[in-house]
């Protein structure tokens, strides 16, 4: 494979396709090393372990880039290697500076090592690094895999972790080789409908790239209460749309009758409000469900849901300013209306029943901040509508129209998507005009913290695990059950409060407990939560009664299978 045009990572060397400079050929993947998933701390001192294992990862200030290097790449079996010379700007020394005596390696090369079985390879700056013996021979801190096949940057990031040269000495005995970009042509050209799409947290998992969508690992979304805006889940059914917040304007119509206003008119002359508030989408979970009997949508793990403190106008506002009573109109439902749209031109839009926008009244938000900031472009930049308690797909992003209607919205994700039906139905006999729009969420939790395929520390005797608990329609969690023996005994979790009002518990509640493990496990453990909610509805015990066609609504008990190796006999 040889490339138009390689450049490397925060350096200035371009790779020409032919004379005297480089093309790069990826080889193969190295073969396969000892199989297992991550190890856990699982003990009261395992918040240190991980600490410990991050600092390792913490590295120090960036290389100098200067001019003049002249690199001559030798070939190897396993890497890159380069035809010809290349001449580059010449670099001086630091951790993951150019390196001219390592060969090149392209982000997606690095991609493959990311497991145990081929090799664990990360970069910092220019620098790629093999540390799949350094992880074999210090186990624990299943963060440390999070940076596994890409730049561990972003995570330095997120922790804070100070730079510590000895570290960055330890890491640099590591390093294999130097990182180049592939120049993405299509990036930037007029006609490309993904031109306006921002630029993500390599942190986010993605689970499509265009349309794109994504989720944070679980281990770090319940690090925070409140979701940083940039690890908050994306999900996207469109090209982000090209948005000019000087000539945004929000329209709203009742009749034949509509009042717009312009972003200043929202932040000026209504009252601001604050609401934290989950959003979750339908398909949170879905890839369990897919183990059971191929669904139709994107496999997300569980974390597919965020919160965060949204502000804005409220509904019920903007209405009275626009001659609407909320109480009194007489329609049916409130349909709502984004920017971003498909190839035939119809835009993204839902609605909820009037009803509902009554019994929320002052909650529903049309919000143009997020945790104090703009909202950003993935989150619908610069208005979109909250409606807590509900599913993610009824708060349209890029909010542009609100109607009051007799019609649920025409849209194919309010009356062709994003409804439930039994385990029976399936492409060749289902009729989503039978089944009503998901509004409400069912009570859910999900194990976030040992992620699924931990391998515990030798011996462990002892875990503990941290998730969240969230139910739709505000009611409150009231208890989350924890188990060991795949859900024979349970223990209750410890909650972390967050003063919400019982019926009003628009945000999800974050819990953390630490439960023996049963002696008779033979090196496997079944984990396993569940919560219960204000109205004593508790998750079901299976995924298999809650499977349909979609992948939607899967609230089943959340299990989590890890490993304990033995210990070891001196
Ligand atoms: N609004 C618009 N305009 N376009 C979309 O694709 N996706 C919906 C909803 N609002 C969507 C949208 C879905 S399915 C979900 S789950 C949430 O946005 C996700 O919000 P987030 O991307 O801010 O997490």
């Amino acid at each position: 494979m040889a490339f138009n045009q390689v450049r490397l990572r925060g350096g200035h060397i371009l790779l020409a396709y032919n004379g005297r400079v480089t093309s790069a050929m990826v080889h193969r993947v190295p073969q396969s090393r000892d199989r297992g998933g991550e190890r856990h701390a699982s003990s009261a001192n395992s918040q240190n372990t991980s600490a410990n294992r991050l600092k390792w990862l913490a590295l120090g200030s960036a290389a100098a880039i200067g001019a003049g290097l002249y690199l001559k790449y030798k070939s190897s079996q396993n890497v890159v290697s380069a035809a010809t010379t290349v001449h580059a700007p010449a670099i001086q020394g630091g951790p993951g500076s150019m390196r001219s005596d390592l060969p090149l390696f392209t982000e997606n090369q690095v991609s493959l090592h990311n497991s145990r079985q081929n090799g664990i390879w990360v970069t910092f700056k220019n620098g790629v690094y093999d540390i799949t013996e350094y992880v074999a021979q210090h186990p624990g801190g299943s963060k440390i895999m999070m940076g596994a096949g890409k730049s561990i940057e972003p995570f330095w990031d997120l922790y804070g972790v100070h730079k510590n040269p000895e570290i960055l000495h330890i890491l640099e005995k590591h390093r294999i080789g130097n990182i180049v970009l592939v120049e993405d042509k299509s990036k930037g050209k007029t006609n490309d409908p993904y031109a306006n799409d921002p630029k993500r947290s390599p942190v986010l998992i993605p689970s499509s790239s265009r349309p794109f969508n994504g989720e944070p690992p679980t281990t770090i979304l319940v690090d925070n209460y409140i979701t940083p805006n940039e690890l908050f889940f994306v999900r996207n059914h469109l090209p982000v749309p090209k948005v000019d917040a000087n000539k945004y304007k929000l329209e709203m119509a009742v009749d034949k009758s509509s009042v717009k206003l312009n972003l200043s008119d929202l932040k000026s002359k209504f009252k601001a409000k604050s609401v934290t508030s989950v959003v979750q989408c339908a398909g949170n979970r879905r890839s369990e469900m897919t183990k059971i009997k191929q669904v139709k949508g994107l496999n997300w793990n569980n974390a597919a849901i965020s919160n965060a403190t949204w502000t804005g106008v409220t509904l019920n506002d903007l209405l009275k300013h626009s001659g609407i009573d909320l109480e009194k109109v007489e329609c049916q439902h409130v349909q709502f209306e984004g920017m971003d749209k498909g190839p035939e031109g119809a835009p993204y839009g839902a609605s909820i029943p009037i009803d509902l926008a009554r019994s929320l009244k002052d909650d529903i938000i049309i919000a143009y901040e997020m945790n104090g900031k703009d909202i950003p472009l993935d989150h619908g930049y610069p208005v979109r509508v909250i409606i807590p308690g509900v599913v993610g797909a009824r708060q349209v992003k890029w909010l542009t129209r609100i109607v009051m209607s007799d019609e649920e919205s025409l849209c194919h994700w309010q009356r062709k998507d994003y409804k439930g039906f039994n385990s029976s139905i399936d492409w060749h006999n289902v009729d989503f005009d039978k089944s009503v729009a998901i509004q409400q969420l069912p009570i859910t939790s999900a194990i976030c913290d040992p992620p699924e395929g931990t391998e515990l520390e030798e011996g462990a005797e002892e875990v503990t695990l941290k998730g969240y608990a969230w139910s739709g329609g505000g009611r409150g969690v009231v208890r989350v059950d924890v188990s060991a023996d795949g859900g024979q005994t349970w223990q209750e979790a410890e909650l972390q409060s967050n003063n919400q009002p019982a019926y009003k518990s628009w945000a999800w509640t974050l819990w953390e407990a630490t439960i023996p493990l049963p002696k008779d496990h033979k090196g496997k453990v079944d984990l396993v939560c569940k919560a219960v909610d204000v109205s004593y509805n508790v998750q079901p015990d299976n995924v298999d009664g809650v499977w349909n066609l979609r992948g939607v609504l899967n609230n089943a008990w959340h299990r989590v299978s890890v490993s304990v190796p033995p210990e070891e006999q001196s």
